[in-house]
């Protein structure tokens, strides 16, 4: 596989779209918004920089990456030898897209999705061909991030899961074989990390603050409020939904008044410069 493309140029899609590139793949971004497509490439090309001054890479390597790079606002574009869509969580949206490419692109096409949540099986059953559908489910940010799942539909062709494999390998990642459940593994695990915090913070028992900086002191990375600004509260907050309904309203999956709230003020997290925090 040596030609890319990646739908969605938000969060996810842009680092997508640069990890292909510094691994040397011919990728097409697009986007369906012409601003997303100007913010993706802007992000690609800071992320590039950051990576020049940090000393990991070179200005050679730098504009090597970039002219592997093209941008799209045209979806007749839309054809190659694997297509990632990083669009947003809604089943209805990948499957009508996935639809759409099945009727431009060659039987060779390898279609993947970067769902957090949404069963690989589910999207894929109004396609012809099912077969051609597999889950690569980066995460964020996409070209720093070594873990990949890659997770097969009970009808994905196993040549193509193996393929998945062995190119998410060629990216430098790390690639785990995932059965198609629910939120898969991370996101199943980690979706306590979001939802007690937003209870605990509900309740009055600490702040936004005072969470992030314990959870961080004991070892994470990021504390929960600062990761789903990250994240984006609008995408955290439909992966959540989307396990809760697939969990059969499992209480402990239960999304979060307060989060409901931020998503529908437009306070996004750093996308919109708003969420759990300011971004100026
Ligand atoms: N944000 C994360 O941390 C994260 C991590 C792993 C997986 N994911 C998954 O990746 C996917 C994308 O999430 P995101 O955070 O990048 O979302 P996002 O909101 O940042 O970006 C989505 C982009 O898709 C574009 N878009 C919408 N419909 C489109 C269409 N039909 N064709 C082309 N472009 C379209 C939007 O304009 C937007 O730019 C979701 O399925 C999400 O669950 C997100």
């Amino acid at each position: 596989m040596k030609n890319v493309a990646v739908i969605g140029a938000g969060v996810m899609g842009s680092g997508i779209a640069l990890a292909c590139i510094q691994s040397g793949y011919t990728t097409l971004l697009f986007d369906v918004h012409a601003t997303a497509l100007k913010n993706g490439l802007q992000y690609i090309k800071e992320q590039l920089q950051l990576s020049v001054d940090k000393g990991k890479s070179s200005q050679k390597m730098t504009e090597k990456a970039l002219s592997l790079l093209k941008i799209t606002e045209n979806r007749e574009d839309l054809k190659a030898e694997l297509i990632i869509e990083a669009i947003q969580e809604n089943i209805e949206s990948k499957q009508a897209l996935f639809l759409y490419l099945e009727s431009i692109n060659s039987l060779q096409s390898i279609f993947a999705t970067n769902t957090s949540s949404i069963p690989i099986t589910q999207i894929a059953a109004p396609l012809k061909h099912a077969e051609r559908i597999v889950g690569i489910h980066f995460f964020n940010p996409a070209h720093i991030m070594k873990l990949v799942e890659i997770i097969p539909g009970s009808s994905t062709d196993p040549e193509i899961t193996q393929k998945s494999i062995q190119w998410a390998k060629s990216l430098g990642k790390t690639a785990v074989l995932v059965a198609d459940s629910p939120g898969f593994i991370v996101n199943r695990v980690a979706r306590h990390y979001y939802v007690e915090s937003l209870k605990i913070l509900e309740e009055n028992v600490a702040g936004i603050e005072s969470i992030d900086l314990l959870m961080e002191q004991t070892g994470f990375k990021m504390g929960p409020f600062k990761l789903m600004d990250l994240i984006g509260v609008d995408t955290n907050f439909a992966v959540t939904s989307s396990l809760f309904q697939q969990f059969h309203f499992d209480a402990k999956f239960q999304p979060n008044r307060i989060q409901q709230q931020k998503v529908n003020a437009g306070h996004h997290g750093r996308k919109t410069k708003h969420g759990f925090y300011h971004y100026p």
